[in-house]
């Protein structure tokens, strides 16, 4: 091997090992960043929003079911417990969630529930 072969491989070699460097660099910002806790407000909006609207207050098909706003003092006044309750077994018009959603989105759901009385105040 001539010494200018060499040195061409040699630099051949370092480019690539930027390149790699350079790729693990822009990924980690993608695959390592973490990511918020969204779980209650997107279930929400998959389960919920088309009775409730994302803010609580009834949608038209809500109101026409007679859907409260999900804000007000009387949803707001009940325990975790009482809502957990109703959204597993449903209420009159409101449907049941218990086979579609597990325990621990159920739990998400209420607390998202609860944080819509901060709209009220
Ligand atoms: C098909 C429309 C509909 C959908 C979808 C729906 N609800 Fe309801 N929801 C209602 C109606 C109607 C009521 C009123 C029930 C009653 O008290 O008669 C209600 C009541 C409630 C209440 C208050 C219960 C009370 O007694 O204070 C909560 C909390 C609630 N819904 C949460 C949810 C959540 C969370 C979801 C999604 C997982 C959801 N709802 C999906 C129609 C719906």
């Amino acid at each position: 091997m001539t010494k200018i072969q060499q040195n061409s491989n040699r630099t051949l070699c370092c480019r690539m090992v930027f390149a790699v460097l350079a790729l693990f660099i822009s990924l980690r910002g993608t695959v390592f960043a973490e990511p918020q806790d969204q779980t209650g407000p997107t279930l929400f909006k998959g389960n919920c929003a088309t009775c409730h609207s994302q803010n609580g207050p009834p949608t038209a098909v809500g109101k026409s079911l007679n859907a409260p706003d999900l804000g007000s003092a009387p949803v707001q006044n009940q325990t975790n417990a009482q809502l957990q309750q109703i959204i597993s077994n449903g209420k009159d018009n409101m449907p049941a969630f218990k086979d579609k959603l597990s325990p621990a989105e159920i739990d998400s759901l209420v607390a998202y529930v609860h944080t819509l009385s901060k709209r009220n105040k």
